[in-house]
């Protein structure tokens, strides 16, 4: 069975978009492949974070997989740095990893711009420390939505440098994008990604905000005046999203959705959606609070996912640590 792996940041509360662009592709897929859901903690501090918060998103992560539908029987789900084999493996590619193809990413680009106090040295290394994510685990595929895609086109190229230079150690992953969703839009501006640090909590819909406030989000969300619910991203690419968000939470089509829309405006239109959203996610807190409530259930999950996780990027880091002649033979 091949092997699959994907990452989430505990850097806020996950959105609809981080639902529809990943944790959904997960739910689906996850029979298919040996899975490995890792909470990168890791990759959360390269922006400042307050420790509670952290540690209390971490958790809430960690309940928001499992409720996405995970069978914990079966996937492992587990915290970054609980494994001390990504940072040691991180060290090694960012050896192999040259500056100037680490400044050319743009999700460094627009964090830096947004760095008040100094640029942390994490933000621009954070590529390679994701790329040892992957590879730690004989990665075959790696689901992710739209916003990734450069950062593991730069895993592709160091797993090809580091087995060319080295040893064939390294497996080279394959990106898994949804044809749909790999890029859900803000309600407010939707020439703009949904993100979950966004400041303005208008712009996006957290899985656990509360069903009626979101409800509210969708129903004041950014569309356009012509008034005809169609799919089309350049010009209309508020009615666009939406269509994109009611057709991933339903098991409607886009062209269904257009055909029972044709003759309503966008106010019958956004009523129903909000109503689909309250639904959704009224469903999704109480799987939510099942495991969020249950402390004991969680940590054997989590302490389960880390032993297992840490037996097999173990293996794989001593296979990397032999190819470059770092310690002594073993
Ligand atoms: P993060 O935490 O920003 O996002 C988690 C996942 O959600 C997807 N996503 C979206 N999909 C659709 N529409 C959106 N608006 C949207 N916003 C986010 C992301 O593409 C991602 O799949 N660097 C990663 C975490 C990571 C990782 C990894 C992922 C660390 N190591 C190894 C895969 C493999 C990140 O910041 O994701």
């Amino acid at each position: 069975m091949e092997t699959l792996f994907s990452g989430i940041q505990p850097s806020g509360i996950p959105t609809l978009g981080n639902y529809i662009g990943a944790l959904k592709q997960f739910n689906e897929i996850q029979h298919d492949y040996d899975c490995f859901f890792c909470i990168v903690d890791q990759h959360a501090i390269t922006v400042p974070q307050d420790r509670l918060k952290l540690r209390e998103n971490t958790r809430k992560l960690a309940a928001i997989y499992l409720a996405s539908g995970l069978d914990h029987e079966k996937v492992t789900l587990f915290i970054q740095s609980e494994v001390p084999a990504h940072i040691q493996a991180g060290w090694i590619l960012t050896t192999i990893t040259s500056i100037g193809e680490l400044e050319r990413m743009t999700q460094y680009k627009d964090k830096a711009q947004k760095q008040t106090q100094g640029i942390p040295a994490g933000l621009l290394t954070y590529p390679p420390l994701m790329a040892a994510d992957i590879v730690l685990y004989n990665t075959n595929i790696v689901p992710v939505g739209d916003d990734q895609k450069q950062h593991i086109e730069l895993t592709r190229n160091v797993v090809d440098r580091f087995n060319s230079k080295y040893n064939d150690v390294l497996t080279k992953p394959a990106i898994h994008m949804p044809k749909f969703g790999a890029r859900i839009m803000s309600l407010q501006d939707p020439t703009k990604k949904m993100s979950k640090s966004d400041d303005n909590q208008k712009n996006f819909i957290s899985l656990l905000d509360e069903p009626n406030v979101a409800a509210k989000k969708i129903k004041s969300a950014v569309t356009d005046s012509d008034g005809i619910v169609k799919y089309d991203k350049v010009n209309k690419p508020g009615i666009s999203n939406l269509l994109v968000i009611y057709s991933s939470i339903t098991s409607k089509s886009i062209e269904e959705l257009e055909l029972q829309y044709e003759d309503k405006g966008y106010g019958d239109f956004k009523g129903d959606l909000a109503e689909e959203v309250k639904k959704f996610l009224l469903e999704f807190q109480e799987k939510f609070n099942y495991f969020y409530e249950n402390k004991e259930v969680l940590d054997e999950i989590l302490d389960k996912g880390r032993d297992k996780a840490s037996f097999v990027a173990n293996k794989t880091l001593k296979k990397m640590e032999n190819a470059m002649g770092l310690g002594r033979k073993r």
